[in-house]
């Protein structure tokens, strides 16, 4: 058994499968998934330095959902449904802005103040009386930690993020996460031609890292580890190797790199990344902390969206070294969409006969572990038509 999953008590006999092709491919299952894991589970929309002044906002469109994230006048920061009282126009148009001290929705007009109430209805003689706590933006459950900002639209089964993400309290703590600052690059958002699950799948595995990154082999690949899913979040640690690096990046970004003397000699010269179930990673390094997260458009489209936060006392090297770890990770993620398009094409050969993981890939089988007691209906042949959802209702309840 191979140390390097740090679980010596790994047998050999566990369940190498994957999920069931026609998880895939099922229409329905994408709206239960929508459903049980999209809507009903945190998603992170910013950090609250994206929202500095009062009227300053962040949307995030998830499966149809879509939310707006402001910081009010009394300096609060509140997440609402995008979605006009009236007929439900979204308030806001654009991914982030500024809006003064009132929200105008651009279909008709109506007005919102920055903590959700309605101000008014454009001619209001034409319409009854509107309470402006009734009719206004409805509020979405939000939830911060450490500055970033979460949202759930419908209510789910996790915890609190901070419960969620506790277990890495002592280890997170060093990076300041409170303090960052956006880098200036906004978001970014690619849509990939692959179901959602092939992301999780590519991305829950280092295994390929030695001979599909790279820039990732030569920075880190001597140390590079995975924690599987416990509890809903994952871990992997990445020590950088010993030498220079050989390709331009990788050797440029270590020899810039001065790591801030807040972080300990472990962290130093290291790359950090936490999985948050069901489509959330940090990835924490030494000159920045980024984030990414997908989401499911059709089943076989997903975005994926991501953002990169800079140090509060960056400075020139600093700035630099950020921009070099950017640059890897643009190619990485470049070599990964490729991968992520090839797991998807091949559930559609003909000769296409499931996987079997190796254990440098139990971080996969641990995420899908998750998504079994989610949907017991992944144990079982494709449900017959129409009747997935009640079939997975039924097993959540105890039913065989
Ligand atoms: S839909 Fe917003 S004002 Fe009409
Ligand atoms: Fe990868």
């Amino acid at each position: 058994m191979s140390d390097i999953l740090h679980n010596p008590d790994l047998s050999n006999d566990w369940d190498r499968t994957g999920l069931p092709a026609w998880s895939f491919f099922s229409e329905e299952m994408l709206e239960c998934e929508k459903d049980l894991l999209f809507r009903r589970h945190w998603q992170l929309v910013c950090h609250v330095s994206d929202l500095r002044d009062p009227g300053d906002f962040i949307t995030l469109d998830v499966v149809g959902d879509r939310a707006l994230v402001v910081r009010g006048k009394d300096g609060v920061v509140r997440a609402f449904h995008n979605l006009c009282r009236h007929r439900g126009s979204r308030v806001v148009a654009e991914e982030s802005g500024n809006c003064k001290s009132v929200i105008v929705c651009p279909f008709h007009g109506w007005t919102y103040n920055l903590d959700g109430t309605l101000r008014g209805a454009a001619q209001p003689k034409t319409l009854p009386d509107l309470d402006s706590k009734e009719y206004g933006l409805k509020p979405i459950d939000i939830d911060i930690w450490n500055g970033f900002v979460f949202v759930r639209f419908l209510p789910g089964p996790q915890p609190s993020i901070t419960k969620i993400l506790s277990r890495f309290d002592e280890e997170l703590s060093q990076y300041r996460l409170d303090a960052l600052l956006p880098s200036g690059d906004g978001f970014h958002a690619t849509e990939l031609d692959a179901n959602w699950k092939c992301v999780r799948d590519v991305d829950n595995e280092g295994y390929h890292v030695p001979l599909a990154h790279p820039g990732l082999q030569d920075l880190y690949g001597a140390h590079y580890y995975d924690e599987p899913f416990q509890d809903g979040t994952s871990r992997s640690f990445a020590k950088f190797n010993e030498d220079d690096g050989r390709l331009w990046s990788v050797k440029n970004y270590k020899n810039i790199l001065q790591a801030p003397e807040y972080l300990d000699a472990e962290h130093k010269d290291a790359w950090l990344y936490i999985g948050v179930f069901p489509n959330l990673v940090f990835s924490l390094y030494p000159d920045s902390v980024n984030f990414y997260q997908e989401f499911p458009r059709e089943i076989g489209k997903t975005i994926q969206r991501g953002g990169t936060y800079r140090l509060a006392d960056e400075d020139r090297r600093m700035k630099l070294a950020r921009y070099l770890s950017g640059r890897i990770d643009n190619i990485t993620s470049k070599e990964d969409e490729q991968l992520i398009e090839w797991t998807w094409e091949a559930a559609f050969s003909s000769g296409y006969d499931g996987v079997i993981l190796s254990d440098l890939e139990l971080g996969v089988r641990s995420y899908h572990d998750i998504l079994r007691q989610h949907f017991p209906v992944l144990n079982e042949d494709k449900p017959s038509e129409g009747k997935l959802a009640s079939r997975n209702k039924a097993l959540l309840n105890g039913g065989d």
